[in-house]
């Protein structure tokens, strides 16, 4: 993991305008493209392309059609548009169903009152159809207002839908407990977002101990509990912990990034072991591309070799 200085470094690349038209541009032209590591591709054929593989390595999926941070309720329209005729997609071709969605996405910066009919919207075609939906957790000035609209849905009896808790909050564990109790399907994940100390552990150590703790609580207290990450050292943490109380195999699950560390989903996979792999496609690629790159410097110099051509 990168210090938080390189971290932030990534996020600010994230942001710019530019960079995301230059490389929306340039960066998934070709088949061995840069991007094309962690990105199925930009539409919803190659996504399906790519949980087919998934599957026939005995893995399930969820499809993430990439986009956040949308403040015009045109684009907000239009992305909600792309998930009805995504799902809609995914069924016909016969494959898993489970989806990953962003509020931002949706709009919420514009209106919320909208980003929520928007999501309903979706809920209404997924759910008659046996999607699973997750609503991805994006960063803390967000974590308040997702919840909530969780949390309110969740009331009005939409149970085919889940959330996901950051082990870097400093809140996230009395969310867990509250979730546990509610009955929701929780993912666990680390936290991708560059976070100030008012609101997050700053320390990876102090984000894995949480990580640890939580992971335990959810496995215990959990419903379909959903354990995110590529940590071995997390990942032998649920593996043991579900032995030692006799917690089956089927009845969680462990989630990965596509295109990252695929030698650990494998062999999860092998050993019995319930694994998902989330598949993110799309257009707007960019944003979840740099926070990709923040997380490992070892991607800058692959990157850097796509680029340049290794020599
Ligand atoms: P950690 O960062 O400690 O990495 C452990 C090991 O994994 C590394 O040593 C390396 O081998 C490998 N690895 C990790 N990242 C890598 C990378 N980018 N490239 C190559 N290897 C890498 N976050 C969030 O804030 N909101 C969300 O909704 C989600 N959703 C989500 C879904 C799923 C299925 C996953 C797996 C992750 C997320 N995340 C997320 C991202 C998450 O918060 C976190 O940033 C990444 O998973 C990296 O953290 P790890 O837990 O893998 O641990």
């Amino acid at each position: 993991m990168l210090d938080s200085a390189s971290k932030a470094f990534f996020h600010l690349f994230a942001r710019s305008g530019t960079l995301k038209k230059l490389a929306s541009r340039y960066g998934m032209r070709q088949p061995s493209s840069f991007a094309r590591r962690f990105i199925a591709g930009e539409t919803v054929a190659e996504a399906i392309e790519a949980a087919r593989a998934v599957e026939a390595r005995g893995m399930t999926h969820t499809l993430d059609m990439l986009g956040e941070s949308v403040t015009n309720l045109d684009k907000a329209e239009a992305a909600t548009g792309e998930y009805l005729a995504a799902i809609d997609a995914i069924a016909a071709a016969g494959i898993g169903r489970g989806l990953s969605l962003k509020l931002t996405q949706l709009g919420l910066d514009a209106d919320k009152a909208i980003a929520v009919d928007n999501l309903r919207r979706i809920l209404a075609r997924s759910e008659p159809a046996g999607f699973f939906v997750r609503v991805d957790m994006e960063n803390s000035p967000y974590t308040d207002v997702t919840l909530e609209i969780f949390e309110t849905l969740w009331s009005h009896g939409h149970r085919r839908f889940g959330i996901v808790l950051q082990s870097a909050l400093y809140r996230s564990e009395q969310d867990l407990a509250r979730l546990n109790a509610l009955g929701a399907g929780v993912r666990l994940v680390k936290g991708a977002y560059k976070e100030p100390k008012a609101v997050a552990y700053q320390r990876k150590a102090d984000v894995d101990a949480a990580y640890a703790r939580m992971l335990v609580t959810l496995l215990a207290d959990g419903h379909e509990p959903a354990i995110a990450t590529h940590d071995p050292v997390m990942i032998d943490l649920a593996c043991r912990t579900a032995r030692e109380r006799g917690i089956a195999r089927e009845t969680f699950e462990f989630q990965m990034l596509y295109g990252i560390r695929r030698d650990l989903q494998m062999k999860l996979a092998k050993d019995g072991y319930r694994v998902r792999v989330y598949i993110p496609f799309g257009r707007e690629w960019f944003p979840y591309f740099m926070r990709r790159l923040g997380e490992r410097p070892a991607n800058v110099a692959f990157v850097v070799k796509g680029i340049f051509g290794e020599r």
